[in-house]
């Protein structure tokens, strides 16, 4: 495909499919990211000519040279986004435009040709349709689609590779933490960043995760389940988790959450929010928080919630903050009822349990 956006897909479908009954086993408690469906999307890329060879086929190892390029200099980008079974019987996804285009912004960045809109979104559409008994239909449940692209060509030198591979696989999932809707702990680190200005922080590329793993093992060992990243300059003001961002509510109902700096990843839930929150009739800031102000400002209740919010995370309250200075707790450290109220609101618009004034929904069928 060098010219429109179109592409074909070759559909073959997996001559073994998992029986209906394992199926079901899996999918009766499948966490997240550890159960996947018989299918998977790829599409191949080469400079010169362009995207081809866009396949629906069984899910399996993709053979690699050892010089193939991403090993080694991690030239890779992914997404992640949820098809939801919906109220009306069919099935939804939330934003799946606002994902293709981070993709495309993360492909820039990591200097990868970008797959044009309409073929990621008709990726998504495929497996979701050859895939569909793997959609969960529990409340909490969805289909976790992943989205990723990586530099396959076989060469040792450093400079964009010449060759890719997009694909996209899915996975049935239920609550991202073990615990369901409980309130996590969180690490203030003070030995890692996550981003600096210049650098990768805004696109969604596995080199973030990677530099994320120690910051969270360096939390896992203070009992946290995830870090707070604080900015790599002046380590003073608070720029978002490994894989989430973050938000503010005030004693006046008002929500605060760090800027779009370059450093932080412009979540889809994050922007969401904001408009819902609007439309509620809440203010909305986005402004620098120091972390010294969000722990004054928690000692004397003038804080009320804080939550983390993602496609993976939804709306996660934090209950606890800890750093090397001691720690303190949330409120009761209870989830606040902003908090709460917020993530139905999302889950009705994304399960189609009330209207989508924004257009955010997508039917596949
Ligand atoms: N921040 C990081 C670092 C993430 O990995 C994610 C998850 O994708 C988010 C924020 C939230 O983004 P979204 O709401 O688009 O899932
Ligand atoms: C997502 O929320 O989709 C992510 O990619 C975050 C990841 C840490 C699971």
């Amino acid at each position: 495909m060098s010219g429109g956006d179109m592409l074909d897909f070759e559909i073959r479908p997996n001559p073994q499919p998992v029986a209906a009954a394992e199926r079901e086993a899996l999918m009766a408690n499948p966490g997240f990211g550890r159960v996947f469906t018989d299918h998977m999307v790829t599409i191949r890329y080469a400079d010169g000519k362009g995207w081809y060879d866009a396949r629906v086929e069984a899910r399996a190892p993709i053979p690699m040279d050892p010089a193939s390029a991403v090993l080694h200099y991690a030239q890779e980008i992914f997404e992640g986004l949820k098809a939801y079974h919906a109220a009306d019987g069919g099935v939804t996804m939330f934003r799946p435009d606002a994902n293709a285009a981070r993709f495309a912004e993360s492909a820039r960045r990591m200097a990868m040709p970008t797959l044009p809109e309409q073929a990621f979104l008709d990726s998504l559409r495929h497996l979701i349709e050859i895939d569909r008994a793997w959609l969960p239909t529990s409340d909490e449940g969805s289909l976790y689609l992943r989205p990723f692209m990586f530099a396959n060509e076989v060469f040792l030198g450093v400079r964009p590779a010449r060759e890719y591979l997009y694909a996209v696989i899915a996975s049935p999932v239920g609550s991202y933490f073990s615990g369901g809707v409980k309130p996590v702990a969180v690490w203030v680190s003070p030995t890692y960043t996550r981003a600096a200005p210049g650098g990768t922080g805004a696109a969604k590329c596995g080199g973030n995760y990677a530099a994320s793993l120690a910051a969270q093992a360096e939390g896992a060992e203070h009992g946290c389940e995830q870090v707070v990243f604080l900015d790599a300059v002046e380590r003073r003001y608070v720029d978002e988790l490994g894989g989430m961002n973050i938000f503010f509510v005030y004693d006046d109902g008002t929500l605060v959450t760090p800027p779009l700096g370059g450093t932080i990843l412009p979540g889809i839930t994050r922007e969401a929010l904001i408009t819902l929150a609007g439309q509620q009739g809440r203010t909305v800031v986005e402004r620098p928080v120091e972390f010294d102000e969000w722990r004054a400002d928690a000692a004397s209740g003038r804080l009320r919630e804080v939550f983390a919010c993602g496609t993976a995370a939804v709306i996660t309250p934090i209950g606890q903050v800890r750093s090397p200075d001691g720690e303190f707790t949330m409120a009761d450290g209870n989830p606040g009822e902003v908090t709460m109220s917020l993530r139905q609101t999302l889950l009705d618009i994304q399960r189609g349990r009330t209207e989508d004034v924004n257009g955010w929904i997508h039917h596949i069928d």
